[in-house]
């Protein structure tokens, strides 16, 4: 059973879209993709030759080791062809920057940070992507973030910079809390700052 976050990643894919995977670990999304019949035109990679081992060792349990390509690169480096879909899951913001700063990288981009949403979307708008889909799932006591982009420019606001466009409202109130949290503890009027901004979103939301 692979996670509800990978999961969702899942059903971001366009079908039949020729999709890599980059940092695949274990390769779940690439055996799941495959699996399910949402594309079989897949290549996994990873940076680290061990990680790679356990790749190998699950695309063999399934016998997808002659159907899923294989690659040890970091990033885009060792990467010829050129893909539909790129899915960066499961890193921070910067090594995910790393990773895209290359000119020819996919049309579609499916990302899914650790940590600091602000940088990454105000990241990706500069490089002309932009958010079709925005989805805040809660898996193991926390929120992930996953961000489907398509190259298009787009006028993002601040509020949306900051807090996305997942339109989830138990995200928004989740997120709401913790900055209730920090004040109480920093005093930082950045953190009221970002609770009015919180209230003015989930007021728009119809409940
Ligand atoms: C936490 S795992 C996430 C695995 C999977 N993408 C997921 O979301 O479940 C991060 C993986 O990314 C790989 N990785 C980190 N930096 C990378 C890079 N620059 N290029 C390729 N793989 C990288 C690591 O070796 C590790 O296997």
């Amino acid at each position: 059973m692979i996670s509800i976050r990978l999961k969702t990643i899942a059903s971001l894919i366009d079908y039949n879209s020729s999709v890599i995977d980059i940092g695949t670990d274990h390769a779940y999304l690439p055996i799941y993709l495959y699996l399910h019949n949402i594309t079989k035109n897949i290549t996994a990679t990873d940076v680290s030759s061990n990680v790679l081992k356990i790749s190998l060792k699950n695309l063999q349990k399934f016998n997808l080791e002659n159907k899923i390509k294989l690659i040890k690169s970091d990033g885009f480096k060792n990467i010829i062809q050129r893909y539909d879909i790129a899915v960066v899951a499961g890193m921070g913001t910067y090594n995910i920057i790393k990773i895209l700063n290359k000119s020819d990288i996919p049309n579609t981009l499916i990302l899914q940070s650790n940590n600091n949403h602000y940088l990454l979307r105000l990241h990706l708008n500069s490089l002309g992507y932009k958010i079709e889909k925005e989805i805040a799932i809660y898996e193991d006591n926390h929120y992930y973030i996953i961000i489907k982009y398509v190259k298009e420019s787009e006028v993002l606001t601040t509020e949306e910079l900051l807090f996305g466009k997942s339109n989830n409202l138990k995200y928004y109130l989740y997120l709401k809390n913790k900055y209730q949290i920090l004040y109480e503890r920093a005093k930082d009027q950045k953190f009221l700052d970002y609770i009015s901004i919180l209230n003015k979103i989930i007021e728009k939301i119809p409940e």
